[in-house]
């Protein structure tokens, strides 16, 4: 099923004009983006920095309705109604002065919602997320894979079908971030929510991917799209095979 239409979509900003001090000129941002995500689907939106990636996954969060074109959620057009979807922005924000729990807490205590219960149903997944005994803890005194986790789940706790990710492994090393990807696979596979996730790194986007949307430079639009046909549970071996440097070679050449 097709969750996700987005159809023509141009936005542009309103800059301050560099000639005068009372007009405005406008710098566009996304020229004609028109994609669609099936339910489930894990869809990588891969390109160079400041072709407006942050900006599509705000749009489709409903955030700014400032646009042309539409995009329908489950059929709902978003200028009309919001629906409610996990978004994750690049930096993990927790907040410094709460513990693990507490900040994954946020959002249920945000709805309003029972939070002994949530606690209940966030504490055995924990270990799933990497972050057994360390519920007490507060975000300074874990690693960077931790609160990037502890982010995550914090996002999926979020009320929606739909999870928006915006480079969540941008800030982590190397190595690091393998762990990180291998672990996601490996969570996503049995918690499935759609994923609309954010990159700039091919390799990612293609070991963790069902498809690749490829932008060009700003204004961003979609040049590329691009099916993975690596069967899953996927693995880093995969990284290594012809079939995988034949995507990157198609990758490449759309960047242009
Ligand atoms: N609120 C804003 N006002 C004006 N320009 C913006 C705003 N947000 C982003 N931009 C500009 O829009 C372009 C795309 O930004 P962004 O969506 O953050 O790109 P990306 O996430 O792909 O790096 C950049 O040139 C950026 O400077
Ligand atoms: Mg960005």
């Amino acid at each position: 099923m097709e969750q996700i239409v987005a159809d023509n979509i141009n936005k542009y900003y309103g800059m301050p004009s560099e000639n005068s001090r009372r007009s405005y000129e406008r710098l566009q941002v996304l020229a004609g983006v028109s994609f669609r995500v099936e339910k489930n689907d894990f869809v990588s939106i891969l390109g160079p920095s400041g072709c407006g990636k942050s900006t599509l996954l705000r749009l489709l969060a409903g955030l700014d309705r400032d646009y042309e074109g539409s995009i329908h959620v489950d059929g709902t057009d978003l200028k009309e109604k919001r629906v409610p979807v996990c978004y994750m922005l690049q930096k993990d924000h927790l907040m410094p002065w709460r513990t693990l729990m507490e900040n994954v807490l946020l959002p249920a205590e945000i709805e309003g919602a029972d939070l002994k219960k949530e606690a209940e149903i966030i504490r055995p997944m924990l270990k799933e997320f990497g972050l057994e005994e360390f519920e007490n803890y507060r975000p300074h005194a874990l690693s960077g894979g931790m609160r990037q986790r502890a982010a995550l789940l914090r996002t999926y706790r979020m009320r929606g079908d739909i999870m928006l990710l915006d480079e969540p492994f941008g800030a982590l090393d190397e190595i690091t971030r393998m762990q990180m990807q291998d672990w996601l696979l490996d969570v996503w596979g049995r918690h499935r929510k759609t994923v609309l996730f954010v990159t700039h790194n091919i390799d990612e986007a293609v070991l963790l991917s069902d498809r690749v949307l490829v932008m060009s430079s700003r204004p961003g639009s979609i040049v590329k799209d691009i099916r993975i046909g690596f069967p899953r549970p996927r693995n880093r071996d995969m990284l290594l095979s012809s079939q995988f440097l034949s995507y990157k070679g198609d990758i490449l050449a759309s960047l242009g």
